[in-house]
C-alpha cells in the first residue's frame, strides 16, 4: 500500500505473524532511470528474507529492464505487477486499471517480467481488478494471460475501477477466477478479520488472501491470520495499553529508518486508525496528530487508559478509505481495440497505488 508498507511498517507486521510483505509500489522508469525517490524506496530490514516488490509500468522493455534491476542488483525475490490503480489521471492515459483491456500490452508487460526474472529465479506475480466497470471486465482474460506468460499467481481485488474503494468486494470473481486458471488465485477485498480470511479461502476456492485496509491501525491482524490458518484459537484482542505499545514500536521504527523528525511526521498518519472506537479523546488525538518526537509520543501515550479494552463494536467494520463510484477516465476511443500494445507514456506519472 502506498505510503504505508514502508519498512518499517512491513517489520512491524512480520513481527506479528507469518507472511509476505509488499513493498510499496514502484515505477519501472523510476528504477530505470534511477529516480531518487524511487530508489529510496528499495529499503529492506536484515529479517525480510524475501524482499517483494510491487513493480508498476506501462511499456514491456521498461518493465524488463527494472525487473533485471531490482533481482540484479537489489536483491528481490519477488515482483508483483500491479495493474489496479482507478486514479484518473492513470487510467486516463491507459495505465493502472484500464490497462489490462489492451490484451497484447498485458501480455507483453507480464512476459517481459517473467523472462526478466527468469534468469535469478524470482517469480512474477500480478494484481489487478475486476475490470474497468461492469461491462468491461477484464479479470478472466487477464489471468489467462498471467497464466500463458508464466507468472506464479495473480490476485485479484473483486471490485472493478469504477468501484474505486466503494461498496463490498465481489468474492464470486474471485472463486471464478479461481475455476478459470490454473495458477494459484489470491483474493483480496474486505478482510477485515482473520475469520474473513477462512471465509473467503473456504467459499472462493482461492490459494490465499492479500490483505489491504485491514491492517491500517492493526499490524496484529497478521497474527491472528497466522492463528487462524494454523486452526489455533483466537488470541484475545489488544488492551489500549498493548495498542498504545505498538503504536509505539512503529514510531521506533518509523524513526530508525527515516530519522526523527521525518520518522515522527509519517507516524501521524497512522494514528487515527490505532484509536479507531477507542474513547481517547478530541484533544489527545489532536496532540497525538501534531507529533514530532519519541518523548511527545510516550508523554502522550502515557495519558491514555491502558485497561481500556478493544473496541469490539469496530470488529468486522471497514477502515481506510472508501471512495465513491464513479466513471472511470479512459483515453479516446480505449474501449474499441482489444489488442493494442501501447499506451502514452504518461501513464507512469501520478501514479498511487491499486
Ligand atoms: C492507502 C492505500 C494504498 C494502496 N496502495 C496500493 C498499491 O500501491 N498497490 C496495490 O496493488 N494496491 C494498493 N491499494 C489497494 C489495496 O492493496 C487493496 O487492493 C484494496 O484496498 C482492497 O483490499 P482491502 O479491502 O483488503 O483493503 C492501496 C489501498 C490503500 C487503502
Amino acid at each position: 500500500m502506498a505510503g504505508v508498507t514502508n519498512a518499517a511498517f512491513r517489520r512491524l507486521c512480520r513481527e506479528q505473524g507469518a507472511g509476505l510483505y509488499v513493498c510499496e509500489m514502484i515505477t519501472s522508469r523510476g528504477i530505470v532511470e534511477g529516480d531518487r525517490t524511487s530508489l529510496s524506496m528499495l529499503v529492506f530490514d536484515p529479517s525480510e528474507q524475501v524482499r517483494s516488490v510491487q513493480l508498476y509500468g506501462i511499456d514491456p522493455i521498461y518493465i524488463g529492464k527494472a525487473v533485471e534491476i531490482l533481482c540484479g542488483d537489489h536483491g528481490v525475490g519477488h515482483v508483483d505487477l500491479n495493474f489496479g490503480c482507478p486514479v484518473p489521471k492513470v487510467t486516463r492515459k491507459g495505465g493502472g486499471a484500464a490497462l489490462p483491456w489492451k490484451r497484447r500490452l498485458l501480455g507483453d508487460i507480464l512476459t517481459a517480467a517473467v523472462e526478466a526474472a527468469r534468469p535469478y529465479g524470482v517469480p512474477v506475480t500480478m494484481k489487478t481488478r475486476i475490470g474497468i466497470d461492469e461491462e468491461h471486465e477484464t479479470y478472466l482474460d487477464a489471468g489467462r494471460i498471467a497464466q500463458e506468460s508464466g507468472c506464479a499467481a495473480i490476485a485479484l481485488h473483486g471490485r472493478t475501477a469504477a468501484q474505486h474503494y466503494s461498496g463490498g468486494a465481489d468474492w464470486g470473481a474471485i472463486a471464478a477466477l479461481a475455476g478459470h486458471v490454473d495458477i494459484p488465485v489470491l483474493g483480496n477485498g474486505d478482510i477485515w478479520e482473520a475469520a474473513d480470511a477462512l471465509d473467503m479461502v473456504r467459499r472462493t476456492g482461492c490459494a490465499g488472501v492479500v490483505v489491504g485496509r485491514g491492517c491500517l491501525g492493526r499490524p496484529w491482524l497478521f497474527r491472528d491470520l497466522a492463528a487462524a490458518f494454523a486452526g489455533e484459537p483466537a488470541p484475545p484482542l489488544p488492551t489500549l495499553g498493548e495498542v498504545a505499545a505498538m503504536m509505539r514500536r512503529h514510531a521506533e521504527l518509523l524513526t530508525e529508518y527515516f530519522g526523527d523528525q521525518r520518522g515522527c511526521v509519517e507516524f501521524r498518519k497512522h494514528i487515527a486508525w490505532y484509536l479507531k472506537g477507542f474513547r481517547a479523546g478530541g484533544r489527545i488525538r489532536s496532540q497525538l496528530g501534531l507529533v514530532s518526537s519519541l518523548a511527545d509520543l510516550d508523554r502522550l501515550l502515557g495519558d491514555l487508559d491502558p485497561d481500556e479494552s478493544y473496541p469490539v463494536a469496530e470488529l468486522g467494520k471497514p477502515r481506510g478509505r472508501q471512495g465513491t463510484p464513479r466513471r472511470v477516465a479512459l483515453p479516446h476511443g480505449w474501449l474499441t481495440d482489444r489488442e493494442g500494445t501501447r499506451v502514452d507514456a504518461a501513464a507512469e506519472s501520478g501514479i498511487s497505488g491499486g
